[in-house]
């Protein structure tokens, strides 16, 4: 929530346009993470510019012209997703701080503490302009340096005031060529580059300039200039080995490559994403983890597992719990990370936690995985993104490896997330010994299959497409799964919701006729997510009489039913069609169409599917 970049330069003689380039690329690669305001800060001589406007960036740069130029060497940047105050010019950051506004600044996060603060600087003269807790962040850093002198010293002064979460990013007048930042809870990352160097809540901000990043901890203050990156801790000592990494994310990841939106692109990308997730996974015969670094024999002596997540990666969990039960026979809970905080949950050294999150930077998986290591949990995390916050705070890692996702809504990292939930469930079998090296070889080697089947399933987006344009006057779509197809209908109703704007629910198939089963009338649309015949025969034939009963209420039946499946036939308006596999890997397949529906659904609509109304991707406060 809220993007943040930050650009130190060298200082040319002429007026360049690279600070704002860097600032403006940056926070168009940024809006994901939330687009209700744009600005950006530079200084001009002994003046600190602040341009801002409320809406998407466009409006920005609309204010600014086609190639901004400054006369400094520093810029900062903020879009912003809004906490405190409406989405407003006014209200949209950066802040001046100070007597004069000499200084600016940035900030995601929450600064619980902003109205005692707000009330102690307006006793101080200072003269507050918006609604926003960040401002009191502005004049408080703005107040220490003028006491100081100093903006790294200031920035830690201010922090140690501050309680919440944030990210802040600071320039000054008196402090030319330099950007400050301090991070607490909330995501900074550094990009190193020769003779200038970027601040980001992620390395999307500035990954096509540099492919080096540092990892910036909690409480420490980053000094960034053209030539130099200084980190020091809440104490003022200085960092001496601040953790680097490559980036291994290519810049065209975040480009559209053609695609109406980020969604449709993701969506394509899925053979190659998972692929991408499997890869370089067995070695010698054994399975192989990215980070991991929890002891076997504490795997060994694990006797429950409890999967947290929020959103989607929580669906992936749902996926997760089938498998994980089923090879290792280790009882698996899955939970909503923010309900699991709050509910005094029974977790002791016993309990492996198992984080999953596209981000790494989601507060409430965050303040889960933090409340759990505090039981004395183990805590393995799931995620997407290197050098965030929740595989640094986890014991052991393992990367989804599909790149950057920019559309909102999840799609290849939901399918990442369930093979990463896959693998540590062999792994877990492989080291408990639940099942033989062949039996993990042979579930590997069908897994290997799945990129090649998601890609006969895409072959296909036409149909499902079709079917979108068709429906796109639909006011209510039901979706109907059991076992492993229950997660699936949750998914595919949440991404309908939140990017089509259209009523949709998933039911577990056997709950029905307990309740939902009064929502069906004539014509309403029922997604019906059919297990394999193959597999377990009673599953699949409950599923089957699941849409005889709604079809004879009225419901238009969609289903989707593996390749030679003619029992759905006599029963189905629409079958769309997947290819045969494991009935516990048929999530990886069952979803496609169901993503593909809402895309095109949203995307008829004229919607903005890549931008959905009150979302950020990034959910970093609780
Ligand atoms: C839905 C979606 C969200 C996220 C959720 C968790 O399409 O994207 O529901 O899945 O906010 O986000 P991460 O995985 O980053 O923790």
């Amino acid at each position: 929530m809220c993007g943040i970049v930050g650009y130190a330069g060298p200082q040319h003689p002429e007026p360049t346009t690279r600070p704002l380039d860097v600032a403006l690329q940056g926070l168009a690669r940024l809006e994901y993470r939330g687009y209700d305001s744009a600005g950006v800060a530079t200084l001009e001589g002994e003046r600190v510019q602040v341009t801002k406007r409320a809406g998407k960036l466009q409006n920005l740069r609309e204010v600014l012209g086609e190639n901004p130029v400054t006369a400094g060497a520093v810029a900062i940047g903020h879009t912003r997703w809004a906490t405190h105050g409406a989405p407003t010019d006014g209200n949209a950051h950066p802040h001046h701080g100070g007597y004069d506004g000499e200084l600016a600044l940035v900030h995601n996060g929450i600064i619980e503490n902003f109205a005692a603060l707000r009330a102690e600087l307006e006793r101080d003269g200072y003269t507050f302009t918006s609604d926003t807790d960040s401002e009191a962040a502005a004049h408080l850093v703005a107040r220490e340096m003028q006491r100081t002198g100093d903006l790294t010293a200031a920035m830690r002064a201010a922090t140690a005031r501050l309680e919440g979460a944030f990210t802040l990013l600071a320039i000054h007048r008196d402090a030319p060529g330099t950007v400050v930042a301090a991070r607490r809870n909330s995501p900074l990352v550094v990009g190193l580059g020769e003779g200038e160097n970027f601040l980001g809540s992620d390395v999307a901000a500035f990954v096509d300039a540099t492919q080096e990043a540092l990892e910036i901890d909690q409480d420490q203050v980053v000094t960034v200039t053209a030539d130099a990156v200084t980190v020091t801790d809440a104490e003022g000592q200085e960092i001496t080995d601040p953790r680097r990494y490559a980036i291994d994310w290519d810049a065209r990841a975040a480009q559209k490559g053609g695609y109406a939106s980020f969604m449709a692109k993701e969506i394509h990308e899925q053979a190659s994403a998972v692929a991408d997730t499997l890869r370089g996974r067995i070695e010698g015969g054994t399975l192989q983890l990215d980070d991991m670094s929890v002891d076997e024999s504490v795997l060994r002596s694990i006797d429950k597992i409890v999967v947290i997540a929020c959103g989607t990666a929580a669906h992936a969990g749902s996926v997760a719990k089938y498998a994980i039960e089923h090879w290792c026979r280790i009882p698996t809970e899955v939970e909503l990370a923010h309900e699991f905080r709050y509910r005094d949950p029974v977790v002791t050294e016993k309990t492996l936690v198992v984080a999953i999150s596209q981000s790494g930077e989601t507060m409430d998986t965050l303040m889960a995985v933090r409340h759990a290591r505090e039981q004395g949990a183990k805590v393995v995390a799931l995620c997407n993104t290197r050098g965030s916050s929740i595989p640094r705070e986890s014991d052991a890692a393992l990367y989804l490896h599909v790149g950057p996702e920019i559309a909102v809504a999840s799609t290849k990292a939901y399918l990442g997330q369930i093979i990463a939930s896959y693998l540590l469930g062999l792994y877990l079998a492989q080291v408990r010994g639940n099942l033989f090296a062949d039996e993990i070889a042979a579930l590997m080697e069908d897994l290997e299959q799945i990129p090649a089947q998601i890609q006969q399933v895409l072959d296909r987006a036409d149909e499902v497409e079709q079917l979108a344009r068709a429906m796109r006057d639909a006011t209510s779509v039901l979706f109907l799964g059991r076992h492993v197809g229950y997660p699936t209908a949750m998914e595919g109703a949440l991404k309908l919701k939140e990017i089509a704007y259209i009523h949709a629910e998933g039911f577990a198939a056997g709950e029905l006729k307990h309740g939902p089963i009064a929502l069906v009338e004539e014509g309403q649309p029922v997604f019906v997510i059919v297990p394999s015949p193959h597999g377990r025969e009673s599953l699949h034939a409950k599923v089957v009489s699941t849409i005889q009963e709604v079809r004879a209420r009225g419901a238009k039946t969609l289903v989707i039913a593996e390749e030679g499946d003619e029992d759905v036939v006599p029963y189905s308006d629409v079958v769309l069609r997947v290819p045969r596999t494991r009935t516990l890997f048929a999530p990886l397949l069952t979803v496609i169409p169901l993503q593909i529906f809402a895309c095109e659904l949203a995307t008829v609509k004229g919607l903005d599917v890549d931008q959905p109304r009150n979302l950020a991707k990034s959910v970093t406060v609780e």
